[in-house]
């Protein structure tokens, strides 16, 4: 079956702003935009640039603007799509070549909120026990890839430079309730600072773009509920 990719392309080295072209691609329902992808990049223009890395909805390494929504190329059904359909990098960074966006500011984000275990005491002779319950109660937020579609889906983060962005809270929410550990008190400080949980304004994007289900606004809403009834220290 016959597919046109419609594709973002930018080349800084000679395009003054960005252009779309047009490739029409011989693919199987069942292939993913990602195989589409790739026959560009093998077949057609060596110079299509792109990330990609497990081709399994794992690294987080693919996410891109889909038709305007924010999907990882290697998760979407080409049977999903239109017989045409545009592809754009993840709106809100800046892009560096086609449809590869510079992640360094997500990534200082991302670190600003300590995303490590913090425990005072060393580790004993075992491992840190936990109940089943304990471990439940964060456990949506283990499943982040780091993929960026949530952040990019954002409308604060496109006009708030300042924002930390729902990755990081997600990733921020993953250590405050975890009964292991013992910097939820510092992350939250962080969190209640202009650029944190209190920018966001409950638009939900962020839920709808998540690849991996997580249910991004709940584990904002979440935190914003532990600052206000400090109910973590
Ligand atoms: Fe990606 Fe979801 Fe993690 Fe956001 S919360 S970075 S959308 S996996
Ligand atoms: Fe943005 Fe999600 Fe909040 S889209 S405003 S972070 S609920
Ligand atoms: Fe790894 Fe798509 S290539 S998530």
């Amino acid at each position: 079956m016959e597919y046109t990719l419609r594709i973002k392309r930018f080349n800084p080295d000679k395009d003054v702003k960005p252009h779309f072209e047009d490739y029409v691609v011989d693919a199987r329902p069942t292939d993913r935009v990602l195989d589409a992808l790739n026959e560009i990049k093998w077949h057609q223009d060596g110079t299509l640039t792109y990330r990609r890395s497990c081709a399994h909805g794992v690294c987080g390494s693919d996410a891109m603007r889909i038709n305007g929504r924010n999907r990882l190329a290697c998760k979407m059904l080409m049977q999903e799509l239109g017989k045409r359909t545009t592809i754009e990098p993840l709106i809100g960074f800046k892009v560096i070549k086609d449809l590869v966006v510079d992640m360094n500011k997500f990534f200082d984000a991302y670190k600003s909120i300590k995303p490590y275990l913090i425990a005072d005491e060393a580790p004993g002779a075992r491992e840190r026990l936990q109940s089943p319950e304990e471990r439940h109660r964060f456990d949506d937020t283990t499943k982040c890839i780091l993929c960026a579609a949530c952040t990019s889906s954002c409308p604060i983060t496109w006009t708030n430079e300042s924002y930390v962005g729902p990755a990081a809270i997600v990733n921020a929410h993953r250590f405050i309730f975890d009964s292991r550990d013992q910097g939820a008190g510092e992350r939250l400080r962080i969190l209640n600072q202009q650029s944190g949980v209190w920018r966001c304004r409950t638009i939900f994007n962020c839920t709808e773009a998540c690849p991996r289900g997580i249910q991004v606004e709940n584990a904002i809403s979440e935190v914003k509920r532990a600052l206000l009834l400090e109910e973590v220290s």
